[in-house]
């Protein structure tokens, strides 16, 4: 038993319940379920704003869906998350509040952290990120030269990349399309090299953005492209505030960088990296999708934070999911989790939900420092569906790994699309709904013999089935779903993350490579002797400058 009277996780009567529920349950398939109970479909559906939701080609019963929700009672989700609405310090090792929740609550809300209220000073950065949208929107910003922006550079990596490249690409559709917006995050050179090759700089406005101000990648990147914009406008560091803008909790470091704090749209330390694009670090995105969707986008999170605060727990979607998560991941010895978006807006949707997910609950410690001997996060892959059926689905239908996997869709297609390309859609949600059709009832070695198949060929044509999938479905991918989407998914690692009582607000395990780097690149450019280098690695590095040419 730990300080809060918590046991241990795989001590708790509830965890054994699941662990022998788990082992009389056997092999029952997803076919037998939906015929011993013909209304399963429609009872295991949720709407959610405008998510509707269907969990029924889970392997799971009412008994099973009872017994993960005693889990969540025993390990206290429902009063971690109120703690956390609260305001309260949940994020234990850095001993910090976890309010992104207060980012997109309304103007009239009061959520306190550190008996301070936060939402005025949320609500004021967002009317100052409004304004500033207005005026590069309208080209009434002017540049150095007095010429007017056309493409914005969100300079920024892991949470203060991911999230708006991410929202950026899902709302191309409704973005000011006479401008261009490109994202750029890797320290490899290529990466700011391709993003400005072929810009004017004294159209070019860059957006830095990141919490610290520290990241090396980002402040490297910053400071080439500062260097890019000089050189091409042959002009002094006075160019730079036409130019240069900052989204950071560090006003300090923004300064010392050279960018005038009048020009900086701050958040707060209460806000993770991960759970950041819907504060200043979207302002890439406001620009792009303006303020008034910004702020529909804003009202689709805040109406599943309050579905999540306030549904009763067997229609909590969020908490729904984590639990089905659970039962896979620690029942089952499920390894991985797909996220599989038949929208190509949401190409960037899985990488996103990758630092979600993998960067929150890939930990091995629980909240009192103990070595957990239970599973914890799953790694987080896919990419949008069709193109996935062509690769890797292959593994889905017929290999041993158990991975469940969420499908993601929508009735209608963009707006804007061109006229001659919406009967497309209909072929794209067919695919959806196949794949997931023959994931969960497969195709057994009888159906294939009714197909005249060779019997040598009928272990190769059959398929086991018993894959389970989540879909969710919406009728259009808006700013106000899109939030709806991001929303569920930040509670549904917050779930897992409170029963696996790991800490999922802190991120320690990025640390170690950050230090060694600094300490090899010296050995890399100059030759230095690094200290306690170990033998592969000295290799590699003499290898390393003996292939450069130096
Ligand atoms: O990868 C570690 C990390 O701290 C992430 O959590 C964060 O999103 C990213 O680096 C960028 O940090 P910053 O916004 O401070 O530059």
């Amino acid at each position: 038993m730990n300080a809060e009277g918590r046991s241990r996780l795989d001590q708790m009567p509830e965890w054994t319940a699941l662990s022998k529920h788990r082992e009389q349950l056997g092999e029952v398939g997803l076919r037998e379920l939906f015929e011993r109970d013909p209304a399963r479909a429609e009872r295991y559906t949720l709407q959610i704003g405008d998510l509707h939701l269907d969990y029924s080609k889970h392997l799971v019963t009412d008994e099973t869906l009872r017994l993960l929700g005693d889990l969540a009672s025993a390990t206290g989700v429902s009063e971690l998350r109120n703690a956390m609405f609260r305001g309260d310090k949940i994020n234990i090792t850095e001993q910090r509040s976890v309010l992104h929740t207060a980012l997109r609550a309304p103007g009239s809300a009061v959520v306190k952290s550190d008996g301070e209220n936060v939402v005025p000073g949320v609500q004021s950065v967002l009317t100052k990120m409004g304004t500033f949208s207005d005026r590069v929107r309208s080209g009434d910003w002017k540049g150095h030269t007095g010429r007017r922006i056309k493409t914005v550079v969100n300079i920024g990596i892991g949470g203060s990349d991911l999230g708006p490249a991410m929202a950026y690409e899902a709302l191309r559709a409704y973005s000011h399309r006479d401008m261009q917006f490109r994202f750029v995050s890797n320290v490899d050179g290529a990466d700011l090299h391709e993003a400005v090759r072929d810009l004017d700089p004294a159209e070019t406005l860059f957006i830095i953005a990141s919490k610290t101000f520290t990241t090396i990648e980002t402040i490297t990147n910053a400071t080439s492209a500062r260097d890019w914009l000089l050189t091409g406008l042959r002009a002094g560091s006075e160019a730079v505030a036409k130019h240069f803008v900052a989204l950071s909790t560090n006003a300090e470091k923004v300064a010392e960088f050279g960018i005038n704090t009048d020009n900086m749209f701050e958040f707060w330390d209460w806000v993770g990296g991960r759970y950041s694009y819907d504060s200043a670090i979207g302002l890439s995105l406001m620009i792009a999708i303006g303020k008034e969707q910004f702020r529909e986008m804003l009202a689709g999170f805040h109406l599943v934070d309050e579905h999540f605060r306030t549904a009763p727990p067997q229609e909590n979607a969020p908490l729904l999911l984590g639990l089905l998560g659970i039962w896979y991941g620690n029942f089952f010895g499920a390894q991985s989790h797909a996220v599989l978006p038949y929208s190509h807006y949401l190409s960037k949707f899985t990488a996103y939900l990758q630092q979600l997910d993998m960067e929150s609950n890939g930990k091995s410690v629980d909240r009192d420092g103990n070595r957990v001997g239970w599973q914890t996060g799953p790694v987080v892959w896919g990419t949008p569906g069709t193109n996935g059926q062509h690769a890797y689905y292959q593994l889905l239908h017929q290999g041993t790994k158990m991975i469940p996997a969420d499908f993601i869709g929508f009735a209608q297609p963009v707006p804007d699309l061109l006229p001659g390309l919406v009967a497309q859609h209909d072929l794209l949600m067919a695919n959806f709904f196949a794949q997931s059709q023959a994931l969960a009832f497969g195709k057994t070695p009888d159906e294939v013999r009714a197909e005249g198949v060779a019997e040598e060929l009928v272990p190769h044509k059959t398929f086991q089935g018993n894959h389970p999938t989540t879909t969710i479905l919406a009728k259009e991918l808006s700013p106000s779903v899109l939030g709806q989407l991001i929303a569920l998914y930040e509670h549904k690692v917050f779930v897992q993350g409170a029963v696996w009582n790991i800490d999922s607000f802190d991120q320690w395990g990025v640390e170690l490579g950050k230090v060694l780097a600094k300490r090899v690149e010296p050995a890399l450019t100059e030759g230095a002797e690094v200290p306690g280098l170990d033998a592969s690695t000295a290799a590699l590095v003499a290898k390393y400058r003996e292939l450069h040419g130096r």
